[in-house]
């Protein structure tokens, strides 16, 4: 059934009136009084040639900066192999804000203070006098603050991560005591977080060899959307529906990150990620953690954390024979996407022409507890599909089969809740009513919640709140040891069960289309269908 959002068919947002804006400011509840304060400090940033920290670490502290929340007074450094001035790398950055940035604009006056906070420190990773001269850097501050206070940011190739903590921890520019009177030392770690449950235990026990598991913030960007957030908030500051939020109610939830872009210049990483390590291990798995996880017993991070492990330490773990029967990869052939000529995905540089690597993953998950018995998560992630959308869709159980039931039969369509992660940010209920009119006609009608229409247009980028969070030291939006070696652990045996296989002519989608026709099949056995999200017209 067709699902678009087009205005005529919505529920329209009724005009807000001034009284319920003062209302809504009345029981507008403030929750961050208790949030820590940001303490002057020293940023480090290594891999500070990096396309992230140009695209992303930098214009977000632009952003904090020009809205008074960085530390004052904070320091930046950036350390990086290349040979660069001061003034270079300021005027790299300064490009990048304009050119990145949500803002796509550089305000001269702002910037200048900004930039008199920057600067670079070139070095090797594995050099021991690097780290002197970082050192030098950090404790010629003027201030108390930067020299006492350092967040260091990995943003280079997890291979580097140990051996730069190792540097810090002899040049004593980190020590595993975290935080104490004398400052705070806190460790930046970007994914991926290791390849499997293995690598990625050796990695947590070289990092926790030199620093505290309290002063590692590994991010997932995807918890600092302001959507994600929302889930909890959602769930567990309603009353609503966290009563429907059951086997009893929930028919199925279907979780669907889909990207209209291909791997483009990323095709070295992503033949050894693909997109089960890069997509379901991290971002899938968190949202479904958060959407399927038992209320925590306070707003503490840890007592956040807890409940996500447990949720995803109840997900039933495929043996790798049943791999078959629950998951589901695919890779993208030529195509069109808008109109647009994709390549084949074995034909993108730094590809090997007969790579087996999947680009589209859609997975049945089952959840061992007392609440999702028997409700299936399908979940699924690719790229080159026909749109770019992170969509949960809570599926409700059908209406008992008499009285409209009966004599519509399975078009009577069955109410579900749509929580839009992004583009369109929002949340939509579907329900059935009846058509205007002398006959007797019921269609789906939606009730949307769009953030737009309702907060402006204003949303912080994912990196923005993350940053702030770890200068502030609240790991609540982090991912702790235990789950990310969970999450290891669920998508271990798929692809163990992979192996060296090669793609089979079914596993191939041609670009611009919703994957292998395999996926489709993967739900249909039990009835149930993708409902794939939708442009918004
Ligand atoms: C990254 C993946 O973690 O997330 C990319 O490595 C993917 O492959 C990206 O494109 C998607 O993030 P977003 O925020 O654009 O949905």
């Amino acid at each position: 059934m067709e699902e678009g959002l087009k205005s005529n068919r919505c529920l329209r947002i009724v005009p807000r009136m001034a009284e319920t804006d003062q209302l809504d400011e009345l029981l507008t509840c403030r929750l961050d009084f208790a949030r820590k304060k940001a303490e002057p400090c020293t940023i480090v940033i290594f891999g500070a040639s990096g396309d992230l920290t140009a695209r992303k670490l930098v214009p977000a502290l632009y952003h904090l900066f020009v809205g008074k929340q960085l530390p004052d007074p904070v320091r930046i450094i950036g350390f990086a192999r290349r040979e660069k001035s001061d003034e270079a790398w300021r005027a790299e950055l300064k490009e990048g804000i304009a050119q990145f940035s949500r803002s796509k604009n550089v305000d001269e006056t702002a910037w200048k203070a900004f930039a008199g906070s920057i600067s670079y420190c070139q070095g090797e990773f594995g050099d021991p006098t690097a780290y002197q001269n970082l050192e030098k850097m950090i404790a010629s501050s003027p201030h108390e603050g930067p020299r006492r206070n350092c967040l260091f940011y990995l943003s280079t190739s997890p291979s580097q991560f140990a051996e730069i903590v190792e540097h810090l921890s002899k040049a004593q520019l980190l020590s595993r005591d975290g935080e104490n009177s004398t400052g705070w030392q806190r460790v930046v770690v970007e994914k991926p977080f290791g390849h499997d449950l293995s690598s990625a235990q050796k990695l947590n026990n070289e990092l926790t060899r030199f620093a505290h598991e309290k002063q590692i913030f590994r991010i997932d960007h995807y918890l600092g959307k302001e959507t994600v957030q929302n889930i909890l908030m959602f769930r567990f500051s309603n009353s609503i529906f966290e009563q429907l939020w059951t086997r009893q109610s929930v028919d199925h939830v279907q979780i669907t990150v889909s990207e209209k872009i291909g791997v483009g210049g990323r095709g070295g990483y992503y033949e050894e990620a693909g997109a089960l390590r890069d997509m379901v291990q991290n971002h899938l798995l968190q949202v479904m953690a958060l959407i399927a996880m038992e209320p925590p017993v306070s707003l503490e991070a840890e007592s956040i954390r807890d409940e996500k492990v447990k949720l995803l330490k109840s997900i039933r773990l495929l043996h790798p024979s049943q791999v078959p029967m629950a998951v589901v990869r695919g890779q993208y052939s030529e195509g069109e996407v808008n109109g647009q000529q994709r390549m084949a995905y074995r034909q993108e540089p730094k590809v090997r022409p007969g790579s087996n690597v999947e680009t589209f993953v859609a997975a049945k998950l089952l959840v061992d507890n007392w609440r999702w018995s028997g409700v299936p998560f399908y979940l699924r992630t690719g790229k080159n599909l026909p749109l770019s959308a992170s969509e949960v869709r809570v599926q409700f159980r059908p209406t008992p089969n008499v009285l409209f039931a009966a004599q519509c039969g399975p078009k009577l369509d069955a109410n579900a809740i749509t929580l839009r992660l992004q583009p369109n940010e929002g949340i939509t209920l579907r329900f059935n009513g009846k058509i205007p009119g002398t006959s007797l006609q019921i269609r789906p009608v939606r009730m949307h919640f769009s953030y737009d229409a309702e907060f402006g247009a204003y949303t912080p980028e994912a990196y923005e709140r993350l940053l702030l969070e770890a200068i502030e030291g609240d790991a609540t939006l982090f991912i702790r040891r235990d789950e990310v070696e969970t999450a290891w652990n669920i998508v271990d045996p798929i692809r163990e069960a992979w192996g060296n296989q090669s793609m089979t002519d079914q596993e191939f989608y041609p670009a611009g289309t919703w994957g292998p026709v395999a996926a489709d099949q993967l739900l249909s056995v039990q009835g149930h269908a993708w409902r794939n999200p939708q442009p918004i017209q």
